[in-house]
């Protein structure tokens, strides 16, 4: 082997252990946090549909106030956890667990319109309850909070 052959050859060597090294050990944990989802789909339109609401800070912080206390009968962070991950207090030993809102893996596949329709409706069968009694606007509000976690 010539000096240059030997050079192409360790270049490749060191290019290839970096990538599965790196690389690829970051691609795999990315996808990590997804999780098995068997929530019921939104119906029709409403699946698609955007935030009507602006991402505007006002309506980011009136969200984290539902979701930290305001949302009755029980405050979304009990079981989603302050930081989003699905780890709140009631979380433990729940089946299927709380959506964990920081795993932008999945959460970029989850449109802004079936967030509020769960919110709306809950999941039946599981321990995530519909919130009737909170108007669109304020659901809105805390699909533009939950959307905070994945960022
Ligand atoms: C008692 C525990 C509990 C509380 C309180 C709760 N959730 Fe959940 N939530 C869950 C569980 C469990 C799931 C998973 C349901 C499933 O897998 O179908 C879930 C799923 C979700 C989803 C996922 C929708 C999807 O299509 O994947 C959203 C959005 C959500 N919750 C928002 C909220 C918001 C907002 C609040 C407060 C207003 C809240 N949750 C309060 C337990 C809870």
């Amino acid at each position: 082997m010539n000096l240059f052959n030997r050079f192409i050859y360790l270049s490749a060597v060191v290019l290839i252990s970096f990538l599965f090294l790196f690389a690829y050990p970051t691609l795999v944990l990315a996808g990590d946090c997804i999780q098995k989802r068997k929530t019921p789909q939104a119906p029709g339109n409403i699946y698609k549909q955007a935030n009507p609401l602006g991402v505007t800070a006002e309506n980011i912080s009136a969200g984290e106030k539902l979701y930290t206390k305001g949302a009755k009968p029980l405050a979304c962070i009990q079981c989603h956890g302050a930081m989003g991950k699905g780890k709140g207090k009631l979380a433990m030993g729940m089946t299927p667990k709380p959506r964990d809102f920081s795993c932008q893996a999945m959460m970029k596949d989850i449109p802004d319109g079936q967030l509020f329709w769960v919110i709306k409706n809950g999941s039946k069968g599981t321990g995530m309850m519909g919130y009737k009694t909170l108007k669109d606007e304020q659901v809105w509000q805390i699909v533009a909070y939950i959307r905070q976690f994945a960022k």
